[in-house]
Formats: C-alpha cells, sequence, structure tokens
C-alpha cells in the first residue's frame, strides 16, 4: 500500500520546487518583504489571490493550520464564552477542539448516510445561546448546504463552512467555502492540495477578513496596511504562513483542478466495478453532490456484522474503530479535558452542562458501524482508508483493487 498522505502530497514536484527556489534566491522568508524590491515575491499574498480565484470569494488569509483558520473565523465572527456552535459528531477533532479553545461550547449533531451534518438533526440542537452552525464537508463530500443555510437564515446564525477536508469540492456548482458567512481550510499532508501543514480562511464579507485577518496577525489591519499604532482592533495571534510554505501552497493550488478531475476519474473506475457486483451487502454513502473531491469511495454495509467480516479479511477497520474523527472516541471531549484545570470552559458557570457519551448520536454510532473507507487519494489509517488506491494509480492497479476488493465482499456476506 502507498503512503499515508493525501493527493497533492503524491503529486508534489518541479512546480513547488520552482516556488521554493525563487523564495530561497531572494531570501525573503517572512510574508512581508519589501515592497519596495522587485525581488520580494509575495507568495502568500499571490497564494491568497489564487486561493480567491479558485473558491470564487473576495477574500481569503492564509494561516498556519486549518485548525487556526477555524479559530480565526469564529474571532472573525464574535464567537467566545458561553456561545454554542452546532457541529457534526463525526469530524476531526479539529473542528470540536477550535470551538473550545474560543471558550465555545460544542453542540454536537447526527450525520445522515453521506456522512456530513444531518440536516433534520440541527433545529432541535438550536438554543438560545446558538450562534453558529459548523457543516463539515467530511471526506471530501459537500455537505447538504441548502437546507443548512435555511435554517441558518430563520434561526439568524452563522455558518461556518469547515472546508478542511473538502478543497476543490463543488456543490451546486460552486466551490464549497463559497456558501458560509466565512470558511476554513486546511493545508495538511492528508488534504486534497497540502504545503505540508498550513491552512486559509475565506470569506465575502470584508469586515469578516479585516477581523480574520486581525486574529491570525496580532491584531493587524490586512497585509500591515495603514496605521498601526493605536489602531489595532484587537488582540491577535501568530498565525502567519511564512514565504516557504506560501511557495508550495501556490503550487499546489494551481494542481487542484487536476487533481479533482483524475480522482473522479478513477473512483468512478473503482466504483463501477465494485457495483457491478450482484450482492445487497452493501450500497455506497450518499453523495451529495457530483463536484465532491472523490478523496474516499465509503462503503455502507448492510450490517455492523458484515462490515465487522469484510474488515477481518481486508485488514482495515469500520469508521467507528478508526479513531479522533469520530466523537465517541475522542477522551478529551468525553472526560472534558481541557488546559484548565476545572475544564472550563465546559464548567464555566455561563454555559450549560453539555454532557458528552458514547451512545449520544444513535444514528450516527449506528452508521459509522456499518461503514468502511477504501482510499482513492487521501491513504489515511486515521480514517479508516488503509484499503485502496491512490491518484498515481494505473488502470491495472485499480482493476486489481478492484477485484481483491471485490473478493473480501463476496466473502463477507457468505461467512
Ligand atoms: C474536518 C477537519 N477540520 C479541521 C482540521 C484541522 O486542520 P489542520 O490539521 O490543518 O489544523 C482537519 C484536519 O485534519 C479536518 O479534517
Amino acid at each position: 500500500m502507498s503512503y499515508s498522505a493525501g493527493p497533492g502530497a503524491y503529486l508534489f514536484g518541479k512546480e513547488e520546487i520552482k516556488e521554493i527556489e525563487d523564495v530561497l534566491a531572494t531570501g525573503y522568508l517572512f510574508r512581508y518583504g519589501s515592497e519596495d524590491d522587485e525581488k520580494f515575491n509575495g507568495k502568500v499574498y499571490q497564494f491568497e489571490k489564487e486561493m480567491e480565484n479558485i473558491i470564487g470569494i473576495g477574500h481569503c488569509v492564509a494561516t498556519s493550520s486549518g485548525t487556526g483558520a477555524l479559530m480565526a473565523c469564529m474571532a472573525a465572527l464574535g464567537i467566545g464564552p458561553g456561545d454554542e456552535v452546532i457541529v457534526p459528531g463525526y469530524t476531526f477533532i479539529a473542528s470540536i477542539s477550535s470551538i473550545i479553545h474560543m471558550n465555545a461550547i460544542p453542540v454536537l449533531a447526527e450525520v445522515d448516510e453521506s456522512l456530513t451534518m444531518d440536516p433534520n438533526d440541527i433545529e432541535k440542537r438550536i438554543t438560545k445561546r446558538t450562534k453558529a452552525i459548523m457543516p463539515v464537508h467530511m471526506l471530501g463530500n459537500p455537505c447538504d448546504m441548502e437546507p443548512v443555510l435555511a435554517i441558518a437564515k430563520k434561526h439568524n446564525l452563522y455558518v461556518i463552512e469547515d472546508c478542511c477536508q473538502a478543497a476543490g469540492a463543488k456543490y451546486r456548482g460552486k466551490r464549497v467555502g463559497s456558501y458560509g458567512d466565512i470558511s476554513a481550510f486546511s493545508l495538511n499532508i492528508f488534504k486534497t492540495i497540502t504545503a505540508g501543514d498550513g491552512g486559509a480562511v475565506v470569506t465575502d464579507d470584508i469586515e469578516l477578513y479585516k477581523r480574520a485577518f486581525a486574529y491570525h496577525d496580532q491584531g493587524h489591519m490586512p497585509n500591515r496596511a495603514g496605521i498601526e499604532v493605536g489602531a489595532r482592533s484587537m488582540f491577535g495571534m501568530n498565525m502567519r504562513i511564512s514565504e516557504l510554505t506560501g511557495a508550495v501552497a501556490l503550487a499546489q493550488i494551481r494542481k487542484i483542478d487536476k487533481i479533482m478531475n483524475v480522482l473522479a476519474q478513477k473512483k468512478a473506475l473503482l466504483k463501477n466495478k465494485l457495483e457491478n457486483l450482484q450482492t445487497d451487502a452493501f450500497t455506497f454513502r450518499k453523495i451529495n453532490d457530483p463536484g465532491e473531491c472523490a478523496t474516499l469511495l465509503t462503503i455502507l454495509f448492510k450490517d455492523a456484522k458484515t462490515a465487522k467480516a469484510f474488515c477481518e479479511k481486508a485488514g482495515t477497520t469500520t469508521i467507528s474503530n478508526s479513531g479522533w474523527h469520530v466523537y465517541s472516541n475522542m477522551e478529551q471531549l468525553l472526560e472534558k479535558k481541557t488546559y484548565t484545570e476545572t475544564g472550563c470552559p465546559f464548567t464555566c458557570e455561563h454555559n450549560n452542562e453539555m454532557i458528552y457519551e458514547a451512545g449520544m448520536l444513535p444514528n450516527t454510532d449506528a452508521l459509522l458501524d456499518r461503514a468502511v473507507n477504501i482510499s482513492i487519494g487521501v491513504v489515511d489509517k486515521g480514517l479508516g482508508s488503509s484499503v485502496g488506491i491512490n491518484i498515481l494509480s494505473s488502470e491495472e492497479e485499480i482493476e486489481l483493487q478492484a477485484k481483491t476488493i471485490g473478493e473480501f465482499l463476496a466473502d463477507c456476506e457468505e461467512g
């Protein structure tokens, strides 16, 4: 099996090296080089502009991680102590930990057969403290944004799109990230495009952009333009990226459409072969839009027993056993372990005493117990995708994998 990484990492090549060399040749490693020196490339800035073009949105600020990007989104919206954010129980832990680090409270919602937030489960979670809904485009599949946006509008809530696993995906013809008030991306090694680590915030709202920028860089105005002393808008953090990271991100964003096209073709090939098997032992998860990233093929078995039998034969795990992406495997959440001794913000007076326990999302639990990820472009044991193909797999390799997986599927039904 191939090494653990996303499709962008597999395509690292001369384009990234050229961009890095440009930076090294000038010696400007900091994102704010000398504007007057024509040698200064401004790779981070260029990446931000190209990201805006790709997403089809007004503003982008690059950040040091997707986690930081989510925090900057919430800081921009003014989400803080006592506020509740509705987030699916199946997501990477950072969707939840970023809420905690804003001293806000995550309220978990069920996922549906798309393994993204179930729009029918949102309204019952809304309280007078709810400030935002955070749909997560999980495993590259766009969340069903139309009903999510309608609910947000009805209840006057913000929408923060967590696009960390779905850079490049489209929903109803537009890129994910362009639907929410503000959205976050990750550039870590498992993502569709990568700079090793890194992230980005995008929004159409100039004021939110200014606030996200300020949060990511010690309260400064975008690009540190304008008179700063005495005019900084808030305490910020340092979540900047360097020109070296910006250089790789720039080369990668230029590959995003190629990555989407190649993955769509490879997934279709593998999926068609498996669809032709005459069995009712499994179906596939629901895909909310054909513009999904096609980074994974998720099998939904008819029951947990059949899924387990498949995993034993294939040497993989069901999603429910795959690790940190499932709320019931997040010990920090279940035990309310924060960096404070008291477990604040979970336990602060102004918060509801939320209870997080295995079994609290029965639909999600039942689905994940019978779900298995097959890799197409993201090879990651942490997602349970240690079986499958990668973006470089040839047609012959895909056919061979389809045959092997097909045999496991036939066996698991018999046994
Ligand atoms: C859904 C989701 N949200 C947030 C993040 C956090 O991104 P990063 O690792 O860049 O901080 C990830 C990364 O794995 C993710 O998958």
